[in-house]
């Protein structure tokens, strides 16, 4: 990749942690909407993404399960990501898919930021999960290790500033690039048979940038992008590196997780979602212990 093609582009961040320690509430506080609520049982079931303005600069979230059945759907949500804040709560602490989360943060080579949440509650003991993070590799800076630790409390929205401000400051550190001129590439976050729309995904684009009128294979699932709206629903021509969108236009639902990009036309879009399917999907990585990337993925 020549530098001079590289340009600055969002962090992508990814919230994960055990079942109910505050994710999508968190999430809530930072948007100032209020999802949580509407959720059935309360329980996220896929993975939400959407784009937070913060004094001008863009960071793309998104949203994970904490429910032990959504293991997968977890690694490959920080597979497609840069920064892994970890929820965990101060009242319960680390539990089994705070360790789940920590390993496949570690495993996508993503940097981790603790929030530890609900500080409001009466037995909120943050010090406390700062002591059993130790035992899984985490040293809290104010314990003389190297990682950041943010107490916040998503109800009251102590910390909510504290924590964005760390973000952008790993991000303006690390100084993600991407090369917006390159056909698009990225990964499927979610995808649904919607009754008017029929098969849509969202995909977080990684790389290059996507447009109305591209032949694609998303997954198993191939194509042209006949309409494309962001988070907020607005409906878009085109959009570059580190946005979420939601495609139509594909023949199938693909499978949350798997790779998307561009053909260079629906001939081949077809060939290869074709070979894609007789290989049987693209590889899913499970308990790999070094840094994966999308390419690892074919
Ligand atoms: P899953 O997606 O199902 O894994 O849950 P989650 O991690 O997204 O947690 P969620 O946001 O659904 O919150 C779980 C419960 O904790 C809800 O009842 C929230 O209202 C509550 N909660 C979240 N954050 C806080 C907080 O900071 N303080 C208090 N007191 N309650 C909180
Ligand atoms: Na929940
Ligand atoms: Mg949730």
């Amino acid at each position: 990749e020549d530098p001079a093609n590289l340009k600055p582009r969002p962090p992508v961040v990814v919230v994960m942690g055990h079942v109910d320690h505050g994710k999508t509430s968190l999430l809530d506080a930072i948007r100032k909407t209020n999802i949580q609520a509407g959720e059935q049982g309360g329980i996220t079931q896929h993975i939400g993404a959407s784009v937070v303005k913060i004094n001008g600069k863009s960071i793309t979230f998104l949203d994970t399960p904490g429910h032990e059945a959504f293991t997968a759907m977890r690694l490959r949500g920080a597979m497609a990501t840069d920064i892994a804040i970890l929820v965990v709560a101060a009242d319960d602490g680390v539990m089994p898919q705070t360790i789940e989360a920590i390993n496949h943060a570690k495993a996508a080579g993503v940097q981790i930021i603790i929030a530890i949440n609900k500080i409001d509650k009466e037995g909120a003991n943050p010090e406390r999960v700062k002591q059993e993070l130790i035992e899984h590799g985490l040293v809290a800076e104010d314990w003389g290790g190297d990682t950041i630790c943010v107490p916040v409390s998503a109800m009251t929205r102590e910390g909510i500033d504290n924590l964005l401000e760390m973000v952008l400051l790993v991000a303006e550190v690390e100084a993600y690039t991407a090369n917006p001129k390159k056909p698009a590439r990225g990964t499927i976050v979610e995808a649904k048979l919607d009754k008017g729309k029929g098969p849509v995904a969202t995909v977080l684009i990684q790389k290059g940038t996507l447009r109305v009128g591209d032949p694609i294979i998303a997954g198993t699932s191939c194509g042209r992008v006949r309409a494309m709206i962001d988070d907020k629903g607005r409906p878009l021509k085109e959009a570059g590196p580190s946005t979420p969108v939601e495609i139509q236009g594909i023949d199938e639902v693909p499978v949350a997780g798997d790779a998307f990009f561009v053909a260079r036309s629906d001939k081949e879009a077809r060939t290869i979602a074709d070979k894609i399917k007789a290989q049987g999907r693209v590889k899913l990585i499970q308990n790999t212990p070094q840094k994966v990337t999308l390419d690892d993925l074919f």
